[in-house]
């Protein structure tokens, strides 16, 4: 197709298409959409996913700078994060494609793809569809092209260098700032717990109501960083529906199940072969293995505690053997 070049090196179509959407070129791939379906183009083959599908999980992927690990869009496209620069692939994770020998991966500076992702995501998202919502809190993705929400899409998951509430951090969520409780959430009690500080260490000790703050988040499958201590991040989420991208490990992640219920598909991380269906309920616990991918069904908007360990050794020294791929030996 007939493309162009902007500043920030984003190439897109000169013109738009019948329905009004601009393609995009990064490398050899090709992206286009139509009102229901994104077309996905590389030199030795090609793909269709939903657009409603495409954005949400192109969504996380820019707002989570290509987050830890593997971002699948689902099981054929998808983007490896090497924290500096990114492979974006097309069935490199997929038996079938690279039986075949038809997959295909291109390694970009974590800036141009970024800038690329980010254009198609603007120009792709239409007025009144928030890809971080809920199906059901949200209007379509689907149709012609109709106007933009670039305020909900540049949104940033909060992270705080501490904890949440201490002096410096992000703000307490409060019907003040913007953020009423969710429509689950209405039995979730919103009192704040009381600080009896030592005289002179006022300053020092905070406490804030984790369930009240999560019952306000207007978003769903996007972690909050609401407590940091060295490399282990605290990162709790609200959930609904289906979590966008299915992820697969480059280090053992946490889960612990806060409020109702997650059923996981747990897969191969580099195959896609089925290795569990794991049921969390209110309580439990679990450890994802840093060698699987997993995608998290959520019946009702519940609660999520996701466990993170940012320490940068951690991909290096699992991948050569040198720390397990579980995080315990019971
Ligand atoms: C995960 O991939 O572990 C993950 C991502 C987003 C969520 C929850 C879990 O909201
Ligand atoms: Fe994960």
């Amino acid at each position: 197709m007939a493309t162009t070049e902007t500043e920030s090196s984003v190439q897109t179509t000169t013109e738009r298409n019948p329905e009004g959407y601009l393609g995009f070129t990064l490398g050899e791939f090709e992206f286009s959409r139509d009102d229901y379906f994104v077309y996905i183009n590389w030199p030795t083959g090609r793909h269709v996913m939903s657009a409603d599908t495409f954005l949400k999980a192109l969504q996380r992927d820019v707002a989570w700078e290509f987050f830890y690990g593997i971002v699948n869009f689902d099981g054929v496209i998808g983007t490896v994060n090497h924290y500096g620069d990114v492979d974006l692939f097309a069935g490199r994770y997929n038996d079938g494609w690279r039986k075949a020998e038809l997959d295909h991966l291109e390694n970009f500076p974590t800036a141009r793809i970024k800038a690329t992702f980010q254009a198609m995501l603007d120009d792709w998202t239409n007025e009144g569809f928030d890809p971080f919502a809920s199906p059901d809190e949200t209007g379509t993705a689907f149709g012609p092209k109709n106007g933009s929400n670039t305020a909900a899409i540049t949104r940033h998951r909060v992270t705080a260098q501490r904890m949440v509430g201490v002096p410096g951090d992000e703000g307490l969520r409060s019907d003040a700032t913007g953020h009423p409780v969710n429509r689950h959430f209405h039995d979730v009690p919103q009192d704040e717990p009381e600080i009896h500080a030592e005289p002179g260490f006022e300053g020092d000790v905070a406490a804030f109501n984790l369930f009240a703050y999560l019952s306000r988040s207007d978003v769903t499958w996007n972690p909050s960083v609401v407590a940091a201590c060295k490399d282990s991040l605290a990162c709790p989420t609200t959930e609904e529906y289906i979590l966008p991208i299915i992820h697969g490990n480059d280090r053992v992640e946490w889960f612990v199940q806060l409020s109702d219920k997650i059923i996981w598909d747990v897969e191969d991380r580099d195959t896609g072969t089925v290795r569990a269906k794991v049921v969390m309920k209110a309580g439990d616990v679990c450890a994802m293995p840093a060698d699987i991918r997993h995608q998290g069904y959520s019946p009702k908007r519940s609660m999520l505690l996701v466990w993170e360990n940012a320490d940068a050794e951690l991909p290096e020294l699992i991948s050569s053997g040198k720390l397990p791929t579980y995080p315990v030996d019971l």
